[in-house]
């Protein structure tokens, strides 16, 4: 345990990201930032400086700042890895895109993933989860509930929606774990590099043989008109493709293991379960912004701004760390606890502003799908390891579990 800083004192700012302690916490080496909420300095893993918020308003405020930038070719933004900073060389499509560039993609996919369209995928969604549960009671117990449903539900269900054959799904799960996770700056270029070529060849053959997927859609409407280009097509599909499987993947794997640690919890779930048979919307958000898996959204700043007593300069970088922004205690009453009964469920763990997630109606609808059939078809559900030895993934990527040994 390192001493509390004294007071006054200027302290070096710790480094940004860390690893959790326990996979459904903020790292503890966080405590600082905590404390210096809602602004504070950081250093990345190049040595370099940047702004770190934790602060709830003032994270919404900066997020619907126009003077902040997503632009991650920007030679100042900031890079959280080394791998990271390997590929922020090109551009890639919404996520890293400025308005009004930015505004034109998000209109051509909007209606894809509106409530009225994700809401008529759910009996697709519950079939797929049925399948895979019958799989999962047909070969277990004990089974490792990561590769047998927390990932193959998002990837099936992604794939189906894009109109990407399913049966390359080792190739693109693999290359998406290596895009996010490395381990090495190589691994991550060349699996960007492999995924773009993987759908330029895709997008090839749906030229010639169309399909019913967004995909095709796209490549009929918006590429033969000029509308986008085949670069911007092939960046849309590998965003929707990786943010679309690996986000939802950890958020099953990560929900499940919490709600295993919080025994009450669960029994008060499984109770509700038995009666409506389906998991209330508020214990979705509740554990969305509990978990924040997507935590560390990266901007640059364009022009100076005044803000909660500081100036950020133009150039700085700014990492928003979601775990600590929805843990601030001026926003949520009792923070550290697992409460769906809260009254203010307004989390930012879908990010907030222009780029609040494109796929959040799918994910809720995927989490409550499979969760309140994961928990009511398997009620003895339990870990098979002793908790602490269970794996997660390391801070620097989408936090989740990397394996959950279950029984029932
Ligand atoms: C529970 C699961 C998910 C979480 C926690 C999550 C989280 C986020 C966050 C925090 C952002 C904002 C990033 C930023 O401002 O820098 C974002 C953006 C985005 N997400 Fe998700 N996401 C999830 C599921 C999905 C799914 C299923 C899709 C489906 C295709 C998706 C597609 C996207 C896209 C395309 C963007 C960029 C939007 C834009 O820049 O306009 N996400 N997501």
């Amino acid at each position: 345990m390192t001493k509390p800083a004294e007071p006054m004192r200027r302290t070096a700012p710790i480094d940004f990201p860390q690893d959790r302690t326990c996979p459904y916490h903020p790292p503890t080496a966080y405590a600082p930032l905590r404390e210096a909420r809602p602004l504070a300095r950081v250093a990345l893993f190049d040595g370099r400086e940047a702004w770190a918020v934790t602060g709830h308003a003032v994270a919404r405020e900066l997020l619907a700042d126009p003077r902040l930038s997503a632009d991650r070719t920007h030679p100042d933004f900031p890079a959280p890895t080394e791998r990271f900073a390997r590929v922020r060389n090109r551009s890639v499509a919404l996520l890293g895109v400025d308005d009004p560039r930015h505004n034109t993609q998000r209109r051509m996919l909007i209606p894809s993933f509106s409530v009225k369209r994700v809401a008529a995928l759910r009996p697709a969604i519950q079939e797929t989860v049925d399948r895979l549960l019958d799989a999962m009671e047909a070969q277990g117990p004990p089974a490792e509930l990561v590769e047998a449903f927390a990932l193959p539900l998002p990837s099936i269900v992604i794939c189906a929606l894009l109109g990407v054959p399913y049966a390359d799904h080792d190739f693109f799960e693999e290359r998406s774990r290596r895009l996010l996770r490395g381990p090495r700056a190589e691994d991550t270029e060349a699996a960007r590099d492999e995924l773009d070529a993987y759908f330029h060849r895709l997008i090839d053959r749906k030229r010639a043989n169309p399909g019913d997927g967004l995909l095709d859609e796209l490549i009929h409407r918006q590429l033969a008109k000029g509308a986008v280009t085949p670069e911007e097509l092939v960046s849309f599909a590998t965003i929707l493709l990786v943010a679309g499987h690996e986000t939802t993947a950890n958020m099953l794997s990560l929900g499940t293991f919490t709600l295993l640690r919080h025994p009450e919890r669960l029994t008060e779930l499984k109770a509700g379960i038995g009666r409506e048979e389906r998991l209330p919307p508020a214990v979705v958000e509740e554990l969305l912004r509990y978990l924040s898996i997507a935590d560390g959204l990266l901007r640059v700043v364009k022009e100076d701004i005044e803000i909660a007593g500081k100036t950020l300069r133009a150039g700085d970088g700014v990492v928003f760390s979601t775990s600590l922004i929805n843990r601030d205690d001026a926003a949520f009453e009792a923070p550290e606890e697992l409460d769906w009964r809260r009254a203010t469920p307004h989390h930012l763990a879908f990010g907030f502003g222009v780029h609040q997630c494109l796929g959040q109606n799918l994910a809720r609808a995927e989490i409550e799908i499979a969760l309140s059939s994961l928990f009511g078809r398997l009620p003895g559900l339990r870990l098979a390891a002793p908790a602490e030895d269970i794996p997660f993934k390391p801070g620097d990527t989408i936090q989740g579990m990397l394996e959950l040994p279950v029984t029932w």
